[in-house]
């Protein structure tokens, strides 16, 4: 007897299921009716934002990983970090991927000389039924005010915090200038470059609280809180071999109290880590509707029937 498990992408589900002899044909099926199921979702306002570091756009592995990211998660915006390209290039990626519209600041090698540093550059895409105004932004963020389907606005910075520690202090110190996080409702999501904890970090060296403080400061200071991510602790891997392996959390959302009051059902998944050292980080700002998770209940022992009656 096979013993079979599919993750359903975008919720806690793992669903399993049991075969004789047609294991593969059931999980054809299965999944079949999930990616039609998925498509539906697209429907019951389900919204979602995605953030990667992708740590370069320009090989087939990160855009098919991207592209299935995108399929899965159906993101209504979407924000990639070090994408180490030009415009021209990124727009005909973004037209691909079915986004109407874009934001981006280049890496900086193209436009800023040799003075800049390392070329990373950032990409801000969204999709028609998402309004959004790109209030500022520079080499390591994006800050905008959003509006997706309609609803009221609130802002959203898009950040890339820088990894070198003379750049961290000004990052951070700026990012606490920005708003008054007391009042507004306000998301900031991307990779922070910072670890947190020593939860957060799994083999190179131990944690240093001196090195994060000025995160702290910055997120303290601010009141926000941070998005509990469902699917996994780290979020980026050294790659290298397994004594040499290092892991850690480096990608994360925070929030403001007014936001999370307006989205008490947030969550946060991550994709797997394909094409990238980095996994896709992806926030559901209203959960998962109970129409989903109807369907989704209804669909599971409908098909659990239906097998039954072939099995006879
Ligand atoms: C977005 O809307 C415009 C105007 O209605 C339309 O021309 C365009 O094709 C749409 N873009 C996408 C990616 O759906």
């Amino acid at each position: 007897m096979n013993v079979g498990a599919h993750w359903v992408p975008g919720s806690k589900i793992l669903l399993y299921f049991l075969g004789s002899e047609g294991g593969s044909e059931v999980l054809a099926q299965v999944l079949f009716l999930f990616r039609s199921f998925l498509v539906l979702v697209r429907f019951v306002g389900v919204m979602a934002i995605l953030a990667w570091n992708v740590r370069g756009l320009g090989n087939k592995d990160t855009n098919r990983a991207l592209r299935k990211s995108i399929q899965k998660f159906q993101p209504d915006i979407i924000f990639l970090s070090e994408t180490k390209q030009k415009k021209g290039f990124l727009e005909k990626v973004k037209t691909k991927m079915k986004m109407a519209h874009s934001f981006y600041v280049e890496p900086c090698r193209i436009t800023g000389g040799l003075a800049c540093g390392i070329p990373r550059g950032l990409a801000l895409w969204w999709s028609n039924d998402t309004q959004i105004t790109v209030l500022r932004s520079g080499k390591h963020f994006i800050d905008a005010e959003i509006s997706i389907k309609g609803e009221s606005e609130w802002f959203g910075s898009f950040i890339y915090g820088p990894p070198y520690k003379e750049e961290k202090r000004e990052f951070w110190e700026m990012m606490t200038q920005m708003r008054d996080a007391s009042e507004e409702c306000w998301l900031v999501i991307g990779d922070t470059n910072v670890v947190a904890s020593q939860e957060e970090k799994l083999g190179g060296i131990p944690f240093n609280l001196n090195d994060a403080r000025v995160y702290f400061d910055f997120i303290d200071g601010k009141g926000l809180i941070e998005l509990p991510i469902s699917s996994g602790s780290f979020t980026w891997l050294n790659q290298r071999s397994e004594e040499e392996a290092i892991l850690e959390k480096l990608d994360r959302a925070l929030c403001s109290v007014e936001w999370s009051v307006r989205f008490p059902k947030a969550v946060g998944l991550l994709d797997v880590a394909i094409g990238s050292a980095h996994a896709p980080v992806i926030i559901y700002p209203y959960g998962l509707s109970k129409k989903y998770k109807r369907d989704f209940k209804f669909e599971s022992k409908w098909l659990l029937e239906e097998e039954c009656k072939s099995t006879v």
